[in-house]
């Protein structure tokens, strides 16, 4: 019984309903959609993970249509919405709204329709299309380009619509300062989170003019430096400044050649000398900014040092001796560590974070703070959260989280995901690995940090 609400069945209660169910269906299908095509970007169509991810579309699918008859995807601004409802941006989510976002974009779409009677072919035809549409150059005509395809195709049950016009008059100033208005909000958001131990996370789409890699970078590096200026003992006052020029250390790139920010394979000397120009071109960007609400001049310093290392033996070429400023450190950290776990798809394979964080402590040629490194290494454990671990009782199990006692770094909280065997279990069983036998030994430990993928382990599986 509800106490005071409407009484069941009127027209209020059913919307409210239909709301919170495409609220979660609707970020579910996104997730699905994300995963497959991501996945059919990295693999063949054969491949058994991307029939998978299409098995888990067609399913979703079909799980919104039951209900809702007819899916409407539509980008609007910032926001997704699936038929009425605004989608939710979270710390869970963002690396697949941010992506399903700029794919649909780069390919001219506004709207996706997906009707009754669709079949898993369907999806499959669509999700190949979009993926070789978002690789070709934006132009006005290829939304319908691609609309053809879909029905030369025979895919009579997804339609694409070009988006919405807009009010084209909008001055660009006063979208500038509502940007800033509300990437101020959205780190504050972050702090605030961050200060709470909370994992959600809103509104964070506002650096959409970024490439995608560039936008989850800058969120990331955001978070993490937050998290790290906490452990150090920042103020609540220098915890958001630290996140605003955290979230712009990058801003620079806005203004490299996008040719050059995305290029594969090594860059010719004068593409790395464009490259190496983001730190300044990013101060030339925030003194730009300035009018717009004061972006703090402690982003400047940051955009502008934080690839200078603490031997000042990186860029851009210090003239005279200078400290760095505790801001850029920190941010330098966050920075390193994001980077280099999360390579961009055609990049070498992603290095394992416990190596990352194993070369910033040990070889003094990165130019990173020790002091810093530490702190970090304290906040997320020498195997961050989702690490893959072999053990010596040859289970293979998933970094569930780090051990809160600082002298048991190596003994993170691990969920076991197979049996000695190897059979893969889930969603398997937690194990705190600093706990000890009768024998006062311990049971289980790690031997060495592995490729879930080897194991046919799909890692967001055991984090939902
Ligand atoms: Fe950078
Ligand atoms: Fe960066």
């Amino acid at each position: 019984m509800t106490a005071g609400g409407p009484p069941k069945g009127t027209i209020a209660e059913t919307v409210q309903t239909t709301d919170g169910f495409l609220r979660h269906a609707g970020r579910e299908f996104l997730v699905v959609l994300y995963t497959a095509v991501r996945s059919l970007k990295l693999y063949p169509i054969e491949n058994a993970q991307v029939q998978k991810a299409l098995d888990d579309l067609a399913a979703t699918t079909k799980h919104l249509l039951d209900v809702e008859k007819e899916i409407e995807l539509r980008l609007q601004g910032e926001f997704i919405f699936v038929n009425s409802t605004r989608l939710r941006l979270d710390l869970d989510n963002y690396a697949s709204f941010s992506h399903i976002l700029g794919v649909l974009r780069q390919s001219g779409i506004g709207a996706v329709r997906i009707d009754e009677g669709v079949e898993r072919k369907q999806l499959q035809i669509f999700v190949s299309l979009l993926l070789s549409y978002a690789a070709k150059e934006v132009t006005a005509t290829k939304v319908f380009e691609l609309a053809q395809k879909l029905s030369d195709a025979g895919v009579t049950h997804i339609g694409v619509e070009p988006p919405l016009e807009t009010d084209e008059d909008t001055e660009d100033e006063e979208r500038q300062t509502a940007n800033v208005k509300k990437v101020k909000r959205a780190v504050q958001a972050i702090v605030d989170q961050v200060l709470n131990n909370e994992a959600s996370l809103v509104g964070l789409t506002t650096l959409r003019d970024y490439d995608e890699y560039t936008f989850t970078h800058s969120v990331n590096v955001c978070i993490f430096s937050v998290a790290l200026g906490r452990k150090l003992g920042l103020t609540k006052l220098q915890l958001y400044d630290l996140g605003m020029a955290a979230l712009f250390h990058d801003v620079g790139k806005s203004r490299v050649p996008l040719e050059v920010l995305n290029k594969q394979g090594g860059l010719t000397d004068e593409e790395w000398r464009i490259m190496q120009a983001h730190p300044w071109l990013g101060v030339l960007t925030l003194f730009g900014l300035r009018g717009y609400g004061e972006i703090p001049y402690r982003g400047m310093i940051v955009a502008y040092e934080h690839h200078m290392k603490t031997d000042l033996t990186g860029y851009p070429k210090s003239l005279r001796p200078r400290d760095l400023s505790i801001y850029s450190k920190i941010v330098a950290v966050a920075d390193g560590f994001d980077a280099a776990t999360s390579r961009r798809v055609y990049q070498t394979v992603a290095i394992q974070p416990d190596q990352v964080l194993k070369e910033m402590w040990e070889n003094p040629r990165r130019g990173y703070d020790q002091i810093v490194v530490k702190a970090f290494i304290n906040l997320i454990g020498i195997y961050p959260v989702g690490t893959c671990v072999i053990l010596d009782t040859y289970e293979v199990a998933l970094v569930h989280s780090a051990n809160p006692d600082v002298t048991h770094v190596h003994r993170p909280v691990v969920r076991i995901v197979t049996t000695p065997e190897g059979g893969v279990q889930h969603p398997g069983f937690l194990a705190d690995l600093a706990q000890r036998d009768a024998a006062g030994s311990h049971p289980r430990s790690i031997v060495k940090v592995t490729d879930p993928l080897k194991y046919g382990i799909n890692v967001s599986d055991y984090f939902v």
